[in-house]
């Protein structure tokens, strides 16, 4: 934990980001202790507003979103002593000698050897100018004392990717930029590397000789909501699968580090992308598939469309679902399919990995006693249900010799009765201690980028589609069940309570 006094500056201040993650992860980092005795959180933003007002605001958005509750008068009282307000408008960048004022002034407060963490919480568009600001102002020019975190989505593609590297790199150092990718904060994701990493049972089995295929499935019951205007640009391939997915693909995929430094870890996943199959026109016609939600039923409810969502085109092709089967071309992994799928308006909420191992090499029991028949699985389950499932054979209590496959379960529930923390505790207590471990370096965004463009030139080179083609509430469309069951597999889900 970092004591040394810190100043947060959050651009999009007054944003939506701040309201449901930030402020509420900094408040519980705040109860439990792992805030500096001297910090400032300063918002800022278009809007005018004063301090009184930014701390209700916040405190109400506490009360709603924070994973503890309700703000406590007492303890939100002393957080919210913290909390500024200051206005600045990115088309005037004048308006930023006002925000280092304040800066200055909490600086000298803090006997001038604060830390400052800029957090931009704004649309991507204003990456460039808030960057070229900080720049100008010289509010970043400490390496060792500043840092800036940027949220996704980080580019639109290859190119805007690598300019806003080129731009970023003018301006600071890597060890100064935190780009989040919130699924690496979440509890379960980083369990993966000390399940993997700190257990000598699963290593010499993680490779082409035991593992069949590997399968994740990060799947949403929610349609875009009112991110409509967004989404319609993104789809689902860049939304989750250039960013979530395959940093999950990593994580099973990665050799083993020698340590766990920041960037033996990120070293270690960027060889991954990199051994990764690039795409033929023959392996995006058999190997993806791409879908759209129509209207349906969701609990009772008539939900939309995707194209009569708020900010949507009513001809839009822009994916909601999106299914690749990916190859990782190395000694480990040859001839093992990595497939990876996600949509929105699904069945179920869910983030599953799937690992499939080979199947016993002679079979000793008859058809007859072992009709569920299920090679052995190692599932792990990272949201809602938090576990580490085994699938294994086991003989069914009785006189007759029956076999049945059993899960060996460890589930967070269960073994800890403690809260998971947010991703968002987690990446902010990161960002605060220098520690880059959790979030994506630069040639870590390209080299996913990279690997996925020739399916987004594919798919949006082909216009009017034969979108909406999976309903609401359903597991997509029939082609993705048809892409796995070519390869004799099929998706893997856990039953759900109440619906299976
Ligand atoms: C975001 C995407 O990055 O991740 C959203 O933009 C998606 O579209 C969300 O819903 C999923 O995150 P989580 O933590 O709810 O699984």
């Amino acid at each position: 934990h970092s004591t040394q006094p810190t100043i947060f500056v959050i651009f999009g201040g007054t944003g939506d980001l701040n309201q449901r993650k930030l402020c509420p992860a900094l408040y519980n980092l705040f109860l439990e202790g792992f805030m500096p005795r001297q910090f400032a959180i300063i918002g800022t933003g278009r809007k005018e507003i004063a301090d009184s007002k930014f701390r209700t605001t916040l405190e109400e958005a506490v009360s709603q979103f924070s994973r503890t509750g309700k703000a406590e008068q007492k303890k939100w009282g002393e957080f919210a002593a913290n909390l500024y307000y200051c206005p600045t408008d990115f088309n005037t960048p004048k308006t930023f000698e006002n925000l280092k004022a304040q800066i200055e002034e909490k600086q000298a407060e803090f006997g001038g050897n604060a830390q400052i963490i800029f957090y931009l919480a704004v649309a991507p568009n204003f990456f460039p100018i808030i960057a070229e600001c900080l720049q100008k102002y010289k509010l970043a020019q400490d390496e060792d004392n500043s840092r800036i975190v940027i949220e996704k989505p980080f580019g639109h593609n290859l190119e805007t990717a690598k300019e806003l590297n080129t731009l970023l790199s003018k301006i600071f150092s890597e060890k100064q930029i935190y780009r989040i990718d919130h699924y690496l904060g979440k509890e379960t994701v980083q369990n993966m590397m000390a399940f993997r990493f700190a257990n000598s049972l699963f290593e010499p089995l993680w490779n082409r000789s035991f593992i069949d295929h590997v399968q994740i499935s990060v799947t949403e019951q929610l349609g875009v909501g009112d991110r409509g205007g967004y989404y319609e640009g993104a789809g689902a391939l860049r939304d989750m699968i250039q960013n979530h997915l395959l940093q999950l693909l990593c994580l099973i995929g990665m050799e083993t580090p020698i340590s766990f430094d920041a960037d033996e870890i990120r070293d270690r996943k960027v060889e991954v992308l990199k051994a990764m199959r690039s795409f033929s026109p023959e392996d995006i016609r058999f190997g993806t598939v791409r879908g759209q939600y129509s209207k349906g039923w969701v609990e009772g409810k008539e939900v939309p469309g995707y194209r009569s969502e708020a900010g949507v085109d009513p001809h839009s092709n822009t994916e909601t679902f999106a299914a690749v089967k990916f190859h990782i071309d190395n000694w480990r992994w040859q001839g093992v399919p990595f497939y990876v799928r996600t949509g929105k308006r699904l069945n179920q909420t869910s983030s599953l990995i799937t690992i499939q191992f080979k199947d016993v090499p002679h079979h000793i029991f008859s058809p007859e006693v072992t009709e569920n028949w299920q090679q052995n699985r190692l599932i792990i389950s990272i949201q809602p249900e938090m576990s580490i499932r085994l699938q294994v054979q086991a003989k069914r209590p009785g006189v007759n010799m029956v076999l049945n496959p059993v899960d060996m379960v460890f589930d967070y529930k269960g073994t800890y009765d403690t809260d998971s923390p947010e991703a968002y505790e987690t990446l902010l207590l990161d960002a605060m201690t220098g520690d880059q471990t959790l979030f994506m370096r630069g040639d870590q965004v390209e080299a996913a980028w990279e690997l996925v463009m020739p399916i987004i030139n594919t798919w949006e080179s082909k216009k009017s589609l034969n979108f909406p083609n999976y309903p609401a509430d359903s597991w997509g469309p029939e082609e993705a069940e048809a892409l796995i069951a070519r390869d004799g597999f099929h998706w893997f889900h856990l039953p759900m309570k109440n619906k299976d």
